[in-house]
């Protein structure tokens, strides 16, 4: 079963949101390949569908490995942008200073709810001046430097702004898990049962555990060459080994891996194409349509092997293995995220075996409706991915049990959650709210 990472961190968030909360408030998210701005308006009573808008931008590349004034500014502009447009500007000059939810999914060594820094990057992120420093107060800085009144009123992980979300619409959900660029989870869980957060006054009696799971390691982990190369030649070797086997920013790159084997032990994809030779040249949207390619003569595959691989015409049966070394890795990062949140589940005794320490048969236990908000484009984009994780958590819980675990996806909801989390902990009573 999977346990928590050494990264693992329990949060300031002991407050979901629950629906009483009031005002605008802005959220901005940043953690993966796009960066999306969010507004919000809420109403003080709890609604299914909250009015927001939201906008989203692909982060240029050179940002995710230049300086952090670079990219905080880059954030602080697109995000006054956005109010600009919003048509909010002129109130913001006012006294009462805006507040916004920062999703920022990386490790973060919480400090507050609105406040921590920066234990490491991932995901291709590196950015060596930001390590350690604070992050809500550099967004404040470069808000300030680009004339934005906007104070950061939560800091958060998009694991938690999921489960603030999912949460919100649905109290049944204890958990939430991000399977897109990286992958995490989170989990609500009894703050006595939290080492971490020993001497710390909670409102609830209970706390948000961010896992940091890709951070994961243990040597049952079903490591082949691939990934053992792979990791090797990431810019953070030894690092988010569980990550490496999951999510959407590397399961292609085993699939190109397994390829270049192939074309290199036989004459199948002769001439050898050396397109095949750069890294991530093989994205995971494109492992995925060729994985669920249903045309008869696999016409998707050969397009994309010509196209982006450039390997020219190869035979039905080779484009047949290529689609199974997809099938392969694809159904393998599938039943481990579901081992991930089946070991969740047992964590807290939601696994119909009456939790760690409970000893009672499943048949003796009532299952409680148990629902896991899930977030990103790996499960949401990628139906044979999803499909075999639904699969597994079956296997692994059974029937019985699987039928009352739900999985729910929350679509933006990390950035929304954020803007919830900014209202539940913001600093104007409810009352001052406009
Ligand atoms: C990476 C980050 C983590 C984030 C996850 C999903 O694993 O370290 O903080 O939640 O990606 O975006």
């Amino acid at each position: 079963m999977v346990a928590p990472s050494s990264k693992c961190c329990s949060l300031f968030v002991d407050k979901l949101p629950n629906g009483s909360e009031k005002g605008t408030y802005y959220a901005l998210d940043l953690g993966g390949t796009n960066f999306r701005v969010l507004r919000v308006k809420l109403e003080g009573t709890r609604s299914s569908t909250l009015e927001h808008d939201v906008y989203r931008q692909a982060i240029p590349q050179d940002l995710m490995t230049g300086s952090s004034e670079d990219l905080f500014d880059f954030i602080a502009s697109s995000l006054k942008e956005f109010v600009e447009r919003e048509g909010d500007i002129s109130e913001l000059s006012l006294d009462r200073r805006w507040e916004l939810g920062f999703t920022f999914s990386f490790p973060v060594k919480q400090m507050s709810v609105s406040s921590g820094t920066l234990l490491k990057w991932t995901k291709g992120f590196s950015i060596e001046d930001m390590v350690g420093r604070e992050i809500a107060g550099c967004l404040e800085e470069a808000m300030t430097r680009k004339g934005l009144n906007m104070r950061v009123a939560a800091l958060v992980n998009d694991s938690v702004g999921s489960l603030a979300l999912g949460h919100y619409h649905d109290t049944d959900t204890v958990a939430a898990v991000i399977i897109g660029t990286g992958t995490n989870a989170c989990y609500l869980e009894r703050t006595d049962a939290i080492i971490k957060s020993q001497g710390l006054l909670t409102t609830s009696g209970g706390m948000v555990v961010n896992m940091e799971w890709g951070n994961f390691w243990s040597s049952h982990l079903p490591r082949t060459v691939y990934d053992i190369e792979l990791d090797a030649d990431s810019p953070n070797p030894n690092d988010q080994g569980f990550e490496k086997l999951i999510s959407g920013m590397y399961l292609g790159d085993v699939v190109r891996r397994v390829i270049v084997r192939m074309s290199q032990e036989s004459d199948i994809f002769d001439p050898i194409s050396s397109k095949l030779s750069m890294p991530f040249i093989l994205r995971t949207p494109l492992i995925a349509a060729m994985h669920e390619d249903d045309s008869p003569d696999l016409e998707e595959v050969r397009r994309i092997l010509r196209d982006n691989l450039e390997i020219p015409d190869v035979p039905l049966k080779v484009r047949k293995l290529i689609v199974k070394v997809c099938d392969v890795v694809t159904r393998r990062a599938a039943r481990l995220a579901a081992a991930g949140i089946v070991g969740i589940l047992k964590k807290i005794g939601r696994d119909g075996s009456g939790g760690i320490a409970g000893g009672r048969s499943r048949s003796d236990q009532k299952m409680r409706r148990t629902v896991v908000a899930m977030e990103g484009g790996l499960y949401t984009g990628y139906t044979m991915f999803r499909d075999y994780l639904h699969e597994a958590l079956t296997e692994i819980l059974g029937e019985d049990i699987a039928q009352h675990v739900i999985i729910k996806v929350t679509e933006d909801g990390s950035a929304m959650g954020a803007a919830l989390l900014a209202a539940s902990h913001s600093s104007y009573p409810v009352d001052s709210v406009q």
